[in-house]
């Protein structure tokens, strides 16, 4: 237990002092999941008044989409009962609630769902039940910790904005070769924290045969790469379930698709940056997501994986633009504006239609899902 009053930032200093600079990874684990002072363990993060916004709370056209591309893959695997529908950190249950209620054209889908949330959140949790309560369902959702623990069975998956939270270690390129960057203390500095860089040591192994690969030995001097191994796992995690019990996952998050090397730790607190390493705990940090490597890790235990498309291109083919045009006939002025700035908002190159991008994996055997039909786009038979 804590001493009260003792901060995040002090308990990570005196750790530090004892053990040695902790890596990028875990300043970030213990910056967003401490059980006591971290991140995601304080209030409720999301909307206008806390520090970012995701796209369901956008608008309510992105959680319908989800819930229609959920139906039809559901059909598509043969609409088996029971489903275990999945969300990895649902936030506010904004998405799930509206994917339940356009889902509900197909009422034996509902009946048919087992829904399992996996939140870390005690105040989001609250939260969700509070959304969903009512949504058409036949049995009550159920939380967990982690993906781990879901009851295995047919899957469906969705992650929106769960995967950039996930921690990533951090390597820089020298003249000697790749070395991990570590957060130690900062005595001398205005700051608490400062980045420093590790001796070689068998961590570089994380950074695996891609990025080792002659081409990016050459990578120059001051180069950063991320990795994430507990992204990696989940992914695999979630591509053997698949394999072996059928079904789909839809990861929706910002990141890149292939071969990008780059810092990408970052803070936001108050939808303002912020620095990662000042006062831990009080702002949400995160990385892009490595869609490669996601999809690496689950075709390698047997799943098909497609894209990553960006979220424009996807959420136009979903029907996004004529859901909008549908609503806009009954809009008041005020809604109308409201409609059109989120489908620019989530459509358009500029704000959120390229950097974030749709990721699924499915099991081997389904057709390919809706909205990752374009030639070009199917990145394993
Ligand atoms: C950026 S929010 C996204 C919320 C929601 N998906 C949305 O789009 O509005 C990240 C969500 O993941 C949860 N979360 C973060 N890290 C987690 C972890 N390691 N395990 C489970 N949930 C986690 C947070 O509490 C929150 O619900």
């Amino acid at each position: 237990m804590t001493p009260p009053g003792t901060t995040l930032a002090e308990r990570l200093t005196r750790r530090i002092r004892l053990t040695g600079p902790m890596t990028v990874a875990d300043y970030m684990r213990e910056a967003l999941a401490d059980p006591e002072q971290g991140y995601y363990r304080r209030d409720d993060p999301l909307g206008v008044a806390g520090d970012f916004t995701t796209a369901p709370e956008i608008s309510q056209m992105f959680g319908e989409m989800i819930g229609l591309w959920c139906v039809d893959v559901w059909s598509r695997m043969g609409a088996p009962s029971p489903v275990r529908l999945v969300e990895l950190g649902p936030g506010r249950g904004t998405l799930m609630a509206d994917a339940l209620r356009a889902a509900r054209l197909r009422p034996e889908f509902g009946a048919a769902v087992d829904l399992h949330l996996v939140e870390i959140s005690e105040t989001l949790r609250a939260r969700q039940a509070e959304t969903l309560r009512g949504a058409p369902l036949g049995t009550a959702p159920t939380w967990h910790d982690d993906f781990a623990t879901v009851p295995n069975g047919p899957l469906l998956l969705i992650a929106n904005e769960f995967f950039d939270a996930l921690p990533v270690h951090q390597f820089e390129r020298t003249p000697e070769g790749w070395h991990e960057r570590v957060v130690a203390t900062d005595p001398e500095g205005d700051r608490r924290f400062r980045f420093a860089l590790a001796p070689p040591g068998p961590a570089i192994g994380l950074l695996g045969p891609d990025l080792l690969e002659p081409g990016r030995q050459a990578a120059p001097v001051g180069s950063v790469a991320e990795v994430s191994p507990a992204g990696i796992a989940l992914a695999e995690a979630i591509g053997r379930r698949l394999a072996t019990f059928g079904g789909a996952a839809l990861i929706v998050d910002y990141g890149y698709g292939a071969g990008v090397m780059g810092d990408s730790l970052q803070a936001l607190r108050r939808h303002r940056r912020h620095d990662p390493l000042v006062e831990p705990g009080c702002a949400d940090i995160t990385a892009h997501v490595d869609f490669a490597a996601l999809g690496r890790a689950a075709r390698s235990v047997g799943a098909v994986v497609r894209g990553p498309v960006p979220q424009g291109p996807f959420l136009d083919r979903l029907g996004l633009r004529l859901r909008a045009a549908t609503l806009l006939d009954r809009a008041t002025p005020e809604q109308a504006r409201d409609i059109h700035a989120a489908v620019e908002r989530l459509l358009e190159p500029t704000q959120m239609g390229t950097l974030f991008k749709a990721l699924a994996i499915t099991s081997a055997g389904l057709p390919i899902p809706a909205g990752f039909e374009t030639p070009g786009t199917a990145t394993s038979p």
